[in-house]
């Protein structure tokens, strides 16, 4: 078969990253007691308001064409809602509607990078980053994110891999998968760096609503000076426990989106006018179910961490935000991997390795915090008797 370059630079993504979720899944099919911590999906259903407003706009007849920006009513309140949360004004013509934050990201790396150009991320990275910078023929360059540093992107890091060739800076923020949020002068110094070299700046804010308490997000795009340069991404997956929506947006310079609307509408020919009615719904009333998420895992991440750090000798790094945690695995003399697969079929508990995310965290593993409270307390016996029982063997 015939294959083009795009085909050949994303053949063999991702395989190996979804070992332990894939073994975990053919062992639940088996009947095996399994407590599945790899993927995370909002706990909750989607709110119940939503799915009517999406029913009723059906049953009105908005079952027609869009356009490739989007419906107008749902720019208006994007809109509305960043230019109250930023601070700054935000225009509907700066606004383009996407089938979830993953299509956002596509279309924006199309706009943003091609081949021969690097873009620079954070590692560990959420899975799919790497499929969307290669897929515009670009290069992904890895900047490590140190837990001496609460996991949080460094300006320095960041200015050590900039070259001619850099042209983006793709941020996470609340990050997945280690919850940590950029600060404003991590925004500040980022920023700097951007406008010295002339660099776009993505930020991917998908967790921006699951913010724990005494955590504070902050959005690049409500610094001024970034206006001409940042490119926010996000959806209401996670604020409004509705991945199966897919229902996102991009928020950028209006010389980007205009620049960007022929390879939206090339794409997508317009997307579907009731989820837009059920999206500026969602962004007009806020969400009625992320404040509980958001407590729920923090708590959930609480009691992670104070267990494992007093029973066992593995690390838990708290997250800011977010449905994970991480856990560095060292002490039981095995790496992520290893790890993962070993706590699968002694402990019964899937978690990710932390490889699947990025180079600088083989050594740990990332557990989500969504699964229902049985299951949570069940995992934390697990793992906690599972560590303890390594400790016996390695002395
Ligand atoms: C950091 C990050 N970005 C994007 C996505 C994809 O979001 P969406 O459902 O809006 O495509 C996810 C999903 O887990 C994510 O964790």
């Amino acid at each position: 078969m015939k294959q083009t370059a795009i085909t050949k630079r994303l053949a063999g993504l991702g395989g190996a990253k979804w070992e332990v979720y894939l073994k975990a899944k053919e062992l639940v099919a088996e009947g095996h007691d399994i407590v599945e911590m790899t993927i995370g999906e909002p706990d909750v259903a989607a709110p119940s308001e939503l799915i009517e407003a999406g029913v009723q706009s059906l049953r009105n007849g908005r079952t027609t064409y869009s356009n490739g920006r989007g419906e107008a009513g749902l720019r208006a309140a994007l809109a509305e809602h960043y230019s109250n949360q930023t601070g700054q004004l935000i225009s509907d013509n700066q606004v383009l509607c996407f089938p979830g934050t993953q299509t956002a990201l596509f279309a924006v790396l199309m706009g943003v990078a091609e081949a021969g150009c690097e873009v620079l991320i954070g590692d560990p990275m959420y899975a799919t980053y790497e499929g969307v910078v290669r897929a515009s023929g670009a290069d992904v360059v890895p900047v490590p994110l140190r837990p001496e540093n609460g996991f949080r992107i460094s300006a320095r890091d960041i200015a050590e891999r900039i070259t001619p060739r850099t042209s983006a800076i793709l941020l996470t923020t609340p990050h997945n998968p280690t919850g940590s949020i950029l600060t404003r002068a991590d925004i500040e110094e980022i920023g700097a760096l951007a406008l010295e070299h002339d660099l776009w700046i993505i930020s991917d804010e998908v967790y921006a609503e699951l913010v724990f308490d005494g955590a504070e997000f902050v959005s690049p795009l409500s610094d001024p000076k970034l206006a001409e340069r940042v490119i926010v991404v996000s959806s209401v997956s996670k604020s409004h426990a509705a991945p199966g929506f897919r229902s996102g947006w991009c928020i950028g310079p209006e010389a980007f989106t205009d620049a960007l609307l022929p390879f939206s509408e090339t794409m997508l020919f317009g997307n579907q006018p009731f989820i837009a009615d059920m999206t500026e719904l969602a962004i007009r009333e806020g969400s009625s179910v992320a404040a509980g998420m958001a407590s729920r895992y923090a708590a959930r991440a609480e009691r992670l961490y104070e267990r494992l750090s007093a029973e066992t000798k593995l690390k838990v790094h708290r997250p800011q935000a977010g449905m994970f945690a991480m856990i560095e695995v060292s002490a039981t003399g095995m790496n992520g991997d290893e790890y993962a697969l070993h706590l699968l079929e002694r402990g019964k508990v899937a978690v990710m390795p932390g490889s699947s995310f990025g180079d600088t965290v083989g050594n740990w593993v990332r557990v989500a915090l969504t699964v229902d409270e049985e299951s949570f307390a069940a995992a934390l016996d697990r793992i906690t008797a599972h560590a303890k029982s390594l400790e016996v063997e390695l002395t």
